[in-house]
C-alpha cells in the first residue's frame, strides 16, 4: 500500500510482482488493493487485464486500452495501438494490474517492457 501511494514516484514506472503458487490468493490480494478507496483516489486511471496462458502482445495491449474505456478493436497494428495507448495514459497516474501471468519467458517480458517504454518516451516528448 505504501508502495502504491508514494507520491515521490510520479515520474517513474514502478512494477510490483506478486508471485506464488495457484490458489494462494494473489488475485484476491490484488483485487483488495485495486478496489481500495485510498488507492482509487490516488490514481487517475485503473486498468485490470487478465493475461492468461497465451502471451499475445496485441491482445494484451487491446485489453489495456479497452480497460481505459476506449474502443481499440478496430485498430490493426501494434504501432497504431501504441499511439492510442499513449493518448490514454499521457500525464496520468495509473495503476495497471496484469493478472494470471504465467509466462516465464523473459524474452516476452522484455518485449512488453520495451513496448511500454516506447509509449512513455513518446508521451513525454509530445
Ligand atoms: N485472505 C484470504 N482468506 C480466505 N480466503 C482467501 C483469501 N485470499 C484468497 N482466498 C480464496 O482463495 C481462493 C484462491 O484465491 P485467488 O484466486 O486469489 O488465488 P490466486 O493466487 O490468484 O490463484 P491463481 O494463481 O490460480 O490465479 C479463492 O477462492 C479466494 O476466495
Ligand atoms: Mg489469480
Amino acid at each position: 500500500m505504501e508502495f502504491l501511494l508514494d507520491s515521490n514516484m510520479k515520474e517513474n514506472v514502478s512494477i510490483l510482482p506478486i508471485v506464488g503458487i495457484g490458489g494462494l490468493g494473489k488475485t484476491a490480494l490484488a483485487q483488495c488493493v485495486f478496489n481500495d478507496e485510498m488507492v482509487s483516489k490516488n490514481f487517475d486511471l485503473k486498468m485490470w487485464v487478465c493475461v492468461s496462458d497465451d502471451f499475445d502482445m496485441k491482445k494484451i495491449v487491446i485489453n489495456i486500452i479497452d480497460c481505459a474505456k476506449e474502443k481499440a478493436s478496430n485498430e490493426v497494428s501494434l504501432e497504431k495501438l501504441q499511439i492510442k495507448l499513449r493518448e490514454k495514459i499521457d500525464g496520468k497516474r495509473y495503476l495497471l494490474v496484469l493478472d494470471d501471468l504465467w509466462n516465464e519467458d523473459p524474452e516476452e517480458w522484455l518485449k512488453l517492457k520495451y513496448y511500454w517504454w516506447e509509449v512513455l518516451e513518446e508521451a513525454r516528448s509530445l
